[in-house]
């Protein structure tokens, strides 16, 4: 099944939301961190329901905000959510962003970058597009070293990529980005039942729900454009 199809069922479900509801939890803390100026341009790969655009706005008065995404139901979605006229939302895929050389401030992704078909190409469209200095803040949940992750690709059609937080410098540095920051934010917010409870939503333990929200969480690699 393609990008489209796949996350398309997605968004007329009303998953995007859903995702919005449980990524938020480790999404603020990224995006709180962004170095967003009033008037800065962004763009959100993989936007889903566009919430992470919208709270840069709100909360750093970003100007001009762009949600890619690669499914139309989600960036249809997306828009009706919206109401500034400063927000657009493009269908368009990672491997070929629709975005001058040097015109982006800064990009966003969260839970997407994976789903890449070529991930490095990717980057190099991330650091064409940024002006020097503008960042990439990169966040994923689906990693190597995030062993509770690894069944997600059973679940899905779409290749999904997992790489190391090694990898994820690496390929940076390949594609001319430096890497300014490697961390992982813990979801404090997700509930986490007694030891009684388990096993609980595919966790055997208590342990690993503990490391797998609170320990590993979400990986943020931040790179800087030259
Ligand atoms: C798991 S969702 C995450 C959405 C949102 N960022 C969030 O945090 O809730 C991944 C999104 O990336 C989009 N996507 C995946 N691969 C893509 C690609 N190659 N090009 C454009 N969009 C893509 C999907 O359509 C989907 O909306």
């Amino acid at each position: 099944m393609s990008i489209r199809q796949e996350f398309d069922t997605w968004a007329t479900d009303g998953r995007d939301k859903g995702m919005e509801d449980r990524h938020w939890h480790t999404a603020k803390h990224a995006l709180a961190r962004m170095p967003v100026e009033p008037g800065d341009t962004i763009l959100d790969l993989g936007t889903g329901s566009g919430y992470a655009v919208r709270a840069l706005r709100e909360t750093k008065c970003a100007g001009r905000t762009y949600g890619l995404d690669g499914s139309p139901e989600m960036a249809r979605n997306a828009r009706d959510y919206t109401d500034s006229l400063d927000s657009g939302y493009v269908v368009g895929d990672f491997d070929d962003l629709p975005f001058a050389d040097n015109s982006v401030d800064h990009v966003w992704t969260m839970e997407a970058f994976y789903y890449a078909k070529d991930p490095h190409n990717t980057l190099r469209e991330v650091a064409r597009v940024l002006k020097p200095g503008g960042t990439f803040y990169c966040a994923v949940n689906y990693y190597e070293e995030n062993v509770h992750s690894h069944h997600w690709q059973d679940n899905i059609t779409v290749e999904m990529t997992r790489w190391t937080r090694e990898q994820y410098r690496d390929a940076f540095h390949e594609a001319g980005l430096s890497v300014a920051a490697q961390d992982h934010i813990g979801d404090f917010d997700v509930e986490i039942p007694d030891e009684d409870a388990f096993p609980y939503e595919g966790f055997d333990t208590r342990e690993d729900m503990v490391e797998r929200y609170r320990e590993l969480g979400t990986l943020l690699t931040v790179g800087v454009a030259h």
